[in-house]
């Protein structure tokens, strides 16, 4: 169905956007721009003359951005490469850029923290049109030293953190529909619009790159275990599993902070998370809703980090617990070994979900979603119905319950889980048989969104 001009006047009266300034300036005018971004010397990471020379030449020549242009180091995205065609962004998608930034911006100016506001000032992020990548990360590298990526879809949590270790983000080259507020799969509106700002908050863009260096602390065990494991197929398949599982954890830990973390600022709680400010429906949500629940974390407290790493989510709909971290000087505790110990724990633990409040937890406020956590169990038990999360976590720790559980390890959480009746333990070892209990994967919890 194709959208009239009138449409449009409307649609972005809407959003309180002028549509005459949706429109891209000419490409004469943005190799001005680049050329004096990159001749820039009063920036924290000013960039090689020479590479800036080659930069600008590619841009003449209509040439993609090489990703790491402007530093010494390099990422393979291999099958995942893409490249943004400025040139071949219609006007609806400049106007959906238009439209979401007007409303990030108002949702933003009211309930993100102070870093995030001041980081995004540095980029132009509330223009009217889609940003030129070359443009941006030029302007991205001198303020951060962090570079562009550009893929053309999720990309694989291995592939994602690797990029993180090196300071570089990946960014995919689509625009949502117009008036989309929320979608699972990441677009401009999420990778930059959301994203770009955190570069410039330093705890948090060092919990990036710790995921980063915690996912080669993974893959140097990984690969030394298949050295040792010879042929035996078998062993390497279950190696690779295991370290994908921890990958899966320590993707945990980044989905609540960097993804959809909150912080406490000057006695309230304020949004940082990229995931949170770039659907402004769900900034107003992470801070208003009375539905979710939302619990303080000492970040630098372990049984804290290990409450993220327990914690399974959706990323199909707005989340359902917030973690509020006490300050972001606290993020600086995450290092890659810290982040690595903690994905470990999770590994051999029972995992609580995304709706419960469980022993310990320093609640802000219990949402009208919440659960009790043996909530799940009864509910598998009484074929009654649960999310993909609580049938996920149930299945998952009944399993481990019901085989070779060491109850001991339970007492590694702040305080210990609920017991769970025998009788559900030993009705369940009784059921889980052949696929009637067959767990979905876990791959939708990627965590890039
Ligand atoms: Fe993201």
């Amino acid at each position: 169905m194709s959208i009239s001009e009138k449409d449009y006047s409307a649609i972005a009266a809407r959003h309180g956007v002028d549509l005459a300034k949706v429109k891209p300036v000419p490409k004469a005018e943005r190799i001005k721009r680049l050329t004096e971004i990159l001749a820039r010397t009063d920036v924290p990471f000013v960039i090689d003359p020479a590479k800036a020379s080659k930069c600008l030449a590619d841009y003449v020549a209509d040439q993609p951005f090489g990703v790491g242009s402007f530093g010494d180091r390099k990422v393979d995205l291999g099958e995942y490469s893409a490249f943004q065609m400025y040139e071949n962004y219609t006007h609806e998608e400049h106007l959906s850029w238009a439209c979401l930034v007007a409303d990030q911006q108002h949702t933003k100016h009211q309930f993100a923290c102070r870093e995030y506001l001041s980081g995004e000032a540095m980029f132009e992020i509330g223009d009217c049109v889609i940003p030129d990548f070359y443009l941006l990360n030029a302007r991205i590298y001198q303020q951060t030293e962090w570079q562009l990526s550009t893929v053309s879809m999720i990309i694989p949590a291995e592939l994602f953190f690797t990029c993180h270790s090196l300071k570089f983000f990946p960014v995919t080259t689509f625009m949502r529909e117009l008036e989309q507020d929320y979608l699972q799969e990441p677009d401009i509106g999420h990778d930059v619009a959301g994203h770009v700002a955190t570069f410039t908050i330093p705890s948090v863009a060092k919990v990036m790159v710790n995921h980063g260096l915690a996912r080669d602390l993974i893959y140097v065990e990984r690969n030394a275990r298949i050295a040792d494991a010879g042929d035996d197929s078998t062993k390497i398949d279950e190696i690779k599993s295991w370290a994908d599982e921890l990958l899966l954890y320590a993707g945990r830990i980044y989905w609540f902070t960097v993804e959809f973390g909150l912080v406490m600022q000057d006695g309230e709680v304020r949004d940082f998370g990229a995931g949170i400010l770039s659907s402004p429906g769900e900034t107003i949500y992470s801070i208003d809703s009375p539905e979710s629940n939302r619990v303080l974390i000492d970040p630098s407290c372990d049984h804290d980090l290990l409450r993220l790493a327990t914690t399974d989510y959706l990323i199909s709909e707005y989340q359902k617990t917030y973690f509020v971290m006490k300050s972001f000087d606290l993020l600086e505790s995450l290092t890659p070994e810290r982040i690595l110990r903690t994905a470990k724990k999770a590994m051999e633990l029972p995992h609580y979900t995304w709706r419960e409040v469980v022993p310990g937890d320093d609640t802000i406020n219990v949402g009208s979603v919440v659960t009790s956590p043996n909530e799940k169990y009864y509910r598998l038990l009484n074929n009654q119905p649960l999310d993909e999360c609580l049938t996920r976590a149930a299945i998952r720790n009944l399993r481990m319950y019901a085989t070779r559980f060491d109850m001991s390890l339970l007492n590694q959480f702040r305080a210990l889980p609920p017991e769970v009746p025998s009788e559900i333990i030993e009705w369940f070892r009784k059921e889980d048989v052949g696929d009637r209990f067959k767990i979905e994967t876990e791959d939708s919890n990627d965590p890039d969104t």
